[in-house]
């Protein structure tokens, strides 16, 4: 049993297995469900739905309590998350942040309403919340002042983002409000990206040739985590408080009091929020955020009643992950059945080949829906789906709509079964395999990939070409004006005026900037080239070891492997694109129209700087931070983002932070940054 690869969820009956299969599903379950935390919580792209994953986690659960000999104190069912990653700081928190349960029926709902009601002998009272899809975050003020925060990790400890939590509009420097403030406040809050915002951060990613992100959750938690506060600045994030993890200098006795504190703190809470009385209240309230739910520029998953007293929520208590006084009510995912046409493939813009089934029109959740997609071939064979065959679809939130499962009928005619073609529908190129998927590998001619490989090599970080966007590709290749990346060179300015919003004088800025990316050094080329894997970082340690690009084509996959940074897959893929033959034919085209590919200087290893690490701190006056790192890789040295016993070297800047005392702690050489210079220099 693999659990981690596209798990299968049927299984069989729990009362007909042994205990020597429970055990081994047991162990298989906990195996997959750390991975998948690990994907979502981690790294933040998850490979199976939510669907999916709840009903691995509803099976351990199930084996967990009929077997409690088989318990582990490291069940993930014990847990609210996976461990955080190791390079951001970790930080306890004030107390835990805990789980939610769900109810998916109105029935689990009343469930939880009845065993409040019968634990507090009477009637409760509710606060009931709009459940955000967002990122949930420990905010802490000291003295009024924001002081630090943090993800919420495995829910006793998360891992530090003050920094990046400093550049959200929302979160404020300091409390407000008359008074005199807690000396501690310790508040709970989750941070979400809004949907326009979500979108033209997107936009943006591609146009940078960079991939986009799945959905706002990811977009939110993806930024949260980055390591520089500087990338996170500026972007669409935003943030909601609902809950109180310690309030040290302020009686607050129910949830209402605490979110009217917030307000007057000036900690943004959600203007939804309401006071519910009774079951039917809350079934209101779910039905009207279920209703809104489309039209809201945010994304919610479903409604939160948490009880209001806290004398009351004191009594209720808590399980191991999850409080007994709170529960969510999630929405009905959209989902609504028609008929499979057909399962066409499509070949995205990275030469990926997606199955996807062609549908009789329907409506879900008021939007027509034509196609769904169904993921990849092992996915086609597994849920057994083929042309003439009722299927449920479903769509949640902004994400593509997918096919759930085939939906049983009888007689009727029923298509072949799928088979991924061994072709490239697009081009005729033989595709090849990876995991689960398969790619079309001519990455240079295909006409799907056109757009998107032009859009990635004109980009800021790749060749540069100003004026050269997004949407001026893609009418380029709609009108047949480019076939290939190399054909860009060959536009006049009579042809660019023909492209929408281009007069004389703009089609000419945008010829000379075309002809002016022809020179190029030989990383920044072969980045440029959208090769699978081949990101900035790796196109730099290829371009280091090889120097030439005819060297790098006639590389043997052997050879790349022997370049450290290089693994497998990326070694098969850099060899498989320069064994294509219309790769090259466009490379070669490309050396025609003029472009020529700078040899690559070789790293000038430094004495001073040879396996030497250095760490930053504070402003520098010449050099952004990424610049002195790429100067320490390129003198040899490893640039690091934090003082460990491994640092050699601490380079101090204008106002430094906490990374000095640090330093001085671990004994660390502190050096200004004209010393740094001067090092450089030599
Ligand atoms: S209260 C102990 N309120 O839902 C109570 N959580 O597993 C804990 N969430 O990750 C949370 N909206 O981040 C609460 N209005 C809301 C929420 C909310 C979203 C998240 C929370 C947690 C998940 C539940």
């Amino acid at each position: 049993m693999d659990f981690k690869k596209d798990p299968k969820t049927k299984f069989r009956n729990i009362d007909k297995i042994s205990r020597k299969e429970a055990r081994e599903q047991v162990e298989a379950l906990r195996e997959g469900i750390n991975y998948h935390d690990y994907l979502y919580y981690v790294k933040n792209s998850p490979r199976i739905s939510d669907a999916k994953y709840d009903r691995l986690f509803k099976r351990l659960q199930e084996l967990e309590k009929k077997y409690p000999g088989l318990a582990d104190e490291n069940s993930p069912t014990k847990r609210v998350g996976a461990e955080p990653e190791d390079k951001l700081k970790k930080t306890k928190h004030k107390a835990a942040m805990m789980s939610l349960n769900a109810a998916l029926k109105e029935d689990g709902m009343k469930e939880f309403h009845r065993s409040v009601r019968q634990k507090l002998d009477g009637k409760p009272a509710y606060s009931a919340e709009p459940k955000f899809d967002g990122m949930s975050v420990e905010v802490i003020y000291k003295k009024g002042g924001f002081a630090t925060g943090s993800t919420r990790g495995d829910g006793k400890k998360g891992e530090d983002i003050t920094k990046n939590l400093k550049t959200i509009g929302s979160v404020l420097p300091r409390l407000r409000g008359k008074g005199k403030p807690p000396s501690l406040l310790s508040v709970r809050g989750e941070v979400l990206m809004r949907k326009k915002g979500f979108q033209e951060l997107n936009r943006k990613r591609i146009e940078k040739g960079q991939d986009p992100f799945a959905n706002p959750r990811n977009a939110a938690a993806g930024l949260l985590r980055q390591l520089d506060p500087q990338k996170v600045a500026g972007k669409p994030l935003d943030v909601y408080f609902y809950g109180i993890l310690e309030c040290r200098g302020e009686k607050i006795g129910s949830q209402s009091e605490a979110l009217k504190k917030f307000n007057e703190w000036g900690l943004k809470t959600n203007p939804e929020n309401r006071k519910c009385s009774s079951f039917r209240d809350l079934k209101n309230y779910h039905r009207r955020m279920a209703e809104k739910r489309e039209k809201m520029d945010y994304e919610i998953d479903g409604i939160v009643a948490k009880v209001e007293k806290f004398s009351d929520r004191k009594k209720l208590g808590v399980r191991e992950r999850s409080p007994r006084w709170a529960q969510a009510w999630k929405f009905k995912p959209k989902q609504e059945v028609t008929t499979l046409k057909e399962i066409a493939v499509q070949v995205g813009t990275t030469g990926m080949l997606t199955p996807v089934a062609l549908l009789d029109p329907v409506d879900v959740g008021g939007v027509t829906i034509s196609r769904a997609t169904l993921h990849n071939e092992d996915e086609v064979r597994e849920k057994d789906v083929r042309p003439g065959d009722k299927v449920k679809v479903e769509r949640a939130g902004d994400v593509i709509p997918e096919v759930v499962k085939k939906v049983s009928k009888k007689g009727g005619k029923r298509g072949k079964k799928f088979k991924m073609p061994r072709k490239c529908p697009s081009c005729g190129s033989k595709v090849f395999r990876e995991g689960a998927y398969y790619f079309c590998p001519a990455g240079l001619s295909c006409g799907a990939q056109m757009s998107g490989r032009i859009i990635h090599y004109a980009s800021g970080e790749a060749m540069d070409i100003e004026h050269l966007g997004d949407r001026t590709v893609k009418e380029m290749v709609e009108k047949d004006m480019v076939k290939d990346v190399a054909d860009i060179y060959g536009l006049k300015v009579r042809d660019l005026k023909k492209l929408e919003g281009f007069a004389d004088k703009s089609a000419k800025k945008l010829r000379r900037s075309i002809q002016s990316s022809k020179k190029a050094r030989l990383d920044t080329f072969l980045y440029a080239l959208s090769i699978h894997h081949v990101g900035h970082h790796i196109a730099r340690v290829i371009a280091e070891q090889y120097r030439t690009l005819e060297k790098i084509k006639k590389a043997e996959e052997s050879d790349l492997r022997k370049i450290p940074e290089v693994g497998r897959e990326i070694a098969k893929s850099v060899s498989r694109f320069f064994a294509e033959k219309d790769n090259i034919r466009i490379l070669d085209k490309l050396g025609k129209a003029g472009v020529k590919v700078k040899k690559m200087p070789g790293k000038r290893k430094k004495k001073e700087f040879r396996g030497k690490t250095f760490v930053f701190t504070g402003e520098l006056e010449d050099l952004t931070r990424d610049e002195a790192k790429e100067k320490v890789e390129r003198s040899g040295g490893r640039a690091a983002s934090s003082v460990s016993d491994n640092t050699d070297y601490l380079v101090v800047g204008e106002d430094p932070g906490s990374k000095l005392q640090r330093a001085k702690k671990h004994k660390v050489k502190i050096i200004k940054e004209k010393k740094f210079r001067k090092m450089l220099k030599t």
